[in-house]
């Protein structure tokens, strides 16, 4: 569910006019719902109810200022992958306390950095990086806590690139050398402080089957660490899908109820019912690392669509956003709705919706039936807020999109656009 619906017409944000912010701030342009995101914090939140739990949100989908504050001040704790998404959380008011660091690279300076900051753990991805863990926190005179991240060899079935808990993937150790990594850790490395365990099978898993398999599969392993080093925590990591077909429509509770239990997409409801009773009385805190689901349908990105070129063998919608705005599409095929913003008919054509960079993979849509739109109008593409503005870059020398937040009937620039000047700030 999320705030996006037509109203009188009207494509809106809550209850903000989508196209009055495309006018009054220009595109391409990210907006965000703040009510989305409280929503959706508070659904899984109340999902993992029985059990104690923190959700560490998953920094890395989307890490403006202004929505890790909206989060912190909701409870959350937070999941960083550098020493930059850290200092991001520190500014926007996140305590480290409630900081947990994952990563197959860290580097030196973000260790003592991390360190200096007291967060929470180090999810450590190899018997190497915790090696060098415990020398650095040794020269600093600090003691690390750290969990080992498991890989627990589970099919996620989502796209190769963000499928992480295979063998033959970079992420994690072993699960059969976990044991073992726990014990010389205790015996030979005085600076480590073992303080969980953790795993993420991947990202958009759209069933909770793998999920069970992985919980079921990793618990009697966090049984024995718990008896054997005490370890207070188990963070399952992240991955909850969501809709991108459909998206729009997915933003009414009708929607999800007119569907069957089979044919309806993963719910936090259903997460929260096959994981939390496998969970119940491990006495263990539960962690959670949610990025897509807090924030992916939350955004949407803003586009003006400057020509219409009809070719022999196709019909190009050429808009101003392009792959280095939002490269999802490109990248993992990725599907995002591209709806009016003026509520359309019924007719469709069929288009290929393209960007400006000099790139055949440059597209949001091939061959897909849309409403028609015209050069001059602005379409939204849905479900952007995770993984768009954040992987985002300059290239063509494009500078980057303006974010807005709503809340209500109310709007403000979270991220003014970048400049010309911009683009050099740092050149010689
Ligand atoms: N925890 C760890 C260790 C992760 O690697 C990730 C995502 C998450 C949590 C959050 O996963 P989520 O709940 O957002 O699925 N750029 C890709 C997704 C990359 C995901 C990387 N890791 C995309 O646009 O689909």
């Amino acid at each position: 569910m999320h705030g996006f619906s037509y109203q009188n017409g009207s494509l809106l944000c809550e209850d903000v006019d989508l196209l009055s912010l495309a006018e009054t701030h220009g595109t391409p342009l990210y907006v965000y719902s703040a009510g989305t995101l409280r929503n959706h914090f508070r659904r899984l939140d109340a999902a993992l109810a029985g059990v104690d739990h923190e959700i560490a949100f998953a920094v890395k989908s989307n890490s403006n200022l202004s929505v890790l504050r909206l989060l912190a001040a909701e409870g959350a704790g937070f999941d960083i992958v550098s020493g930059g998404e850290l200092f991001r959380v520190i500014k926007a008011g996140g305590n480290p306390a409630h900081c947990t660091f994952a990563g197959v690279g860290k580097t030196r300076a973000e260790i003592e950095y991390a360190l200096q900051q007291g967060i929470y753990s180090f999810n450590v991805e190899s018997e190497e990086e915790l090696v060098y863990l415990n020398q650095v926190a040794g020269e600093l005179g600090l003691v690390a806590p750290a969990a080992v991240r498991v890989n627990p060899n589970v099919d996620a079935h989502t796209h190769k690139y963000i499928s992480t808990g295979k063998s033959e993937n970079k992420f994690g150790v072993d699960f059969g050398a976990i044991e073992a990594l726990y014990d010389r850790a205790a015996r030979d490395l005085p600076n480590i402080k073992l303080r969980g365990l953790q795993m993420h099978i991947g990202s958009q898993l759209t069933s909770v089957k793998p999920f069970v398999e992985a919980v079921e599969k990793v618990k009697p392993l966090v049984e024995t660490l718990k008896a054997r080093h005490g370890i207070e925590f188990w963070s399952i990591g992240g991955g909850i899908g969501i809709v991108y077909h459909d998206s729009l429509e997915s933003g009414s509770p009708e929607w999800w109820d007119a569907k069957s239990d089979e044919e309806r997409p993963l719910t936090t409801e259903l997460y929260g019912a096959e994981i939390v009773p496998r969970l119940k009385g491990l006495g263990l805190k539960i962690l959670l690392e949610p990025g897509r689901y807090i924030v992916g349908n939350a955004g949407v990105l803003l586009t003006r669509c400057l020509y219409e070129k009809k070719g022999t063998a196709k019909t190009f919608k050429i808009v101003d956003a392009g792959m280095n705005d939002l490269i999802r599409p490109a990248l993992y095929e990725g599907h995002h709705e591209i709806v009016p913003l003026k509520q359309p008919g019924t007719e469709r054509v069929l288009v290929d919706v393209v960007g400006p960079i000099c790139e055949s993979g440059d597209f949001f849509c091939q061959n897909r039936e849309l409403p028609d739109f015209q050069p001059g109008e602005v379409v939204a593409l849905m479900s952007a807020g995770a993984y768009g503005f954040v992987m985002a870059s300059n290239y063509n020398s494009r500078p980057l999109p303006a974010e807005i937040l709503v809340d209500g009937a109310e709007s403000k620039v979270i991220r003014t656009r970048q400049t010309l000047e911009d683009l050099i700030a740092g050149e010689l």
